[in-house]
């Protein structure tokens, strides 16, 4: 026995080289632990289970990079396999060093902390709703004669908490979609009232802001299907981006067209357009990432979480669409959701870490 082969029987991980059609060539001792006698059964399985008929074996060796990794999981058990390196000596023996970590347990409490966080996140919107509608209740009592410094003082804390139920929404987003947990609804979703529902919900703020927002759209949209909750929320995300960045007297669009290929409508295209501060050309490309947010300060509304663009990018990908930018530094921003009209959305958005 080499130095190599007993160093490689000591490690605790599994490690196994494993040929394309699936055949295990070596496999160290603590693979044969985890594995027992049915290993080649159990990648066999494995490949089923992640890519039907195709396997992914095929990937590790199709991948340029050597950085894959996979997550498979069969009867409840979840192993991380990892492509350590590939060893194509010619044509005919062609391989991959693979190494297996049994993530169960640690699956199952990314899990339950994800659930707490959810619950917790969950629970903190039903008193901030009280602390909004008592303030709402009293800015609205015109016969009262309040101190105008008072009024001042309840609007500053209405406005703060809108931001704090932003936040909480955004996080309570973010959770659902890192657990798997993130069902997009499958009803039928008319454009027009989405719009018009996002704009009427922050025309408040924008008139306090000084900033006119206003919606567009062209005639007989046609419905698509999905969830209205989820994509007003995307829209209110855009609209709320816009108000940070855009100054007094700017203008922000909210409109819907339909994008045709021949006669039938292919696509819904919504776009929020402002006059603001634009986005560094540098900066566009990872603006979607989550907690990515650019070097530019905001004009107001302070500090976000930096998923607004993260949750945006997943509804509008659990509708089969797609999400794009434009801008140019000092003129304005357009955020385009493009949403297809006869795709039916897929049903989650896969867990993701
Ligand atoms: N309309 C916009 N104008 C200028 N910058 C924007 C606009 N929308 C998004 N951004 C930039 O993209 C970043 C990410 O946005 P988002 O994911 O919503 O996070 P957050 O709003 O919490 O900062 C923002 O911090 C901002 O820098
Ligand atoms: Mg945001």
């Amino acid at each position: 026995m080499t130095i190599a082969t007993s160093l490689l029987d000591r490690l605790p991980t599994a490690i196994a080289v494993v040929s394309d059609t699936g055949r295990i060539e070596y496999s160290n001792r603590a693979f044969a632990d985890t594995f027992g006698d049915d290993a080649e059964g159990w990648l066999k399985e494995a490949a089923r289970v992640v890519a039907g008929e195709r396997g992914w074996l095929q990937g590790f060796f199709l991948a340029a990079d050597d950085q894959r990794t996979i997550d498979v999981e069969i009867e409840g058990s979840v192993f991380r396999v990892d492509k350590i390196m590939s060893t194509n000596d010619g044509a005919d023996s062609r391989g991959v060093a693979l190494a297996f970590e049994d993530v169960t347990q640690q699956r199952k409490a990314e899990q339950a902390k994800s659930d707490f966080t959810a619950q917790i996140v969950h629970d903190l919107r039903g008193p901030l709703s009280g602390i909004q509608g008592t303030l709402e209740f009293v800015l609205s009592q015109e016969g009262t004669k309040l101190d105008p410094m008072y009024t001042d003082l309840l609007q500053e804390a209405q406005r703060e908490s809108e931001r704090m139920m932003g936040l909480i929404n955004e996080l309570l987003d973010f959770s659902k979609i890192q657990s798997g947990n993130f069902i997009v609804e499958q009803e039928s979703v008319r454009v027009a009232g989405l719009l018009k529902r996002a704009v009427r919900s922050l025309q408040s703020v924008a008139a306090r802001d000084e900033v006119f927002l206003l919606s567009a759209h062209g005639r007989d949209i046609p419905q698509i299907i999905g969830s209205v909750e989820k994509l007003t929320q995307a829209i209110i995300n855009l609209i709320s981006n816009s108000l940070k960045f855009t100054p007094k007297k700017g203008l922000i669009s909210v409109g819907a067209a339909i994008e045709r290929n021949g006669d039938a409508p292919d696509a819904i295209v919504i776009s929020v357009t402002d006059s603001g501060m634009g986005i560094k050309a540098v900066e566009i490309q990872q603006i979607f990432d989550k907690y990515k947010q650019s070097g530019t300060k905001s004009i107001r509304g302070g500090s976000g979480t930096g998923l607004g663009l993260y949750i945006v990018k997943q509804i509008v990908e659990a509708h089969g669409g797609e999400v794009s930018v434009a801008s140019i530094e000092g003129v304005g921003t357009s955020m385009v959701l493009r949403l297809p009209v006869k795709r039916i959305a897929t049903g989650t958005v896969p867990a993701m870490g």
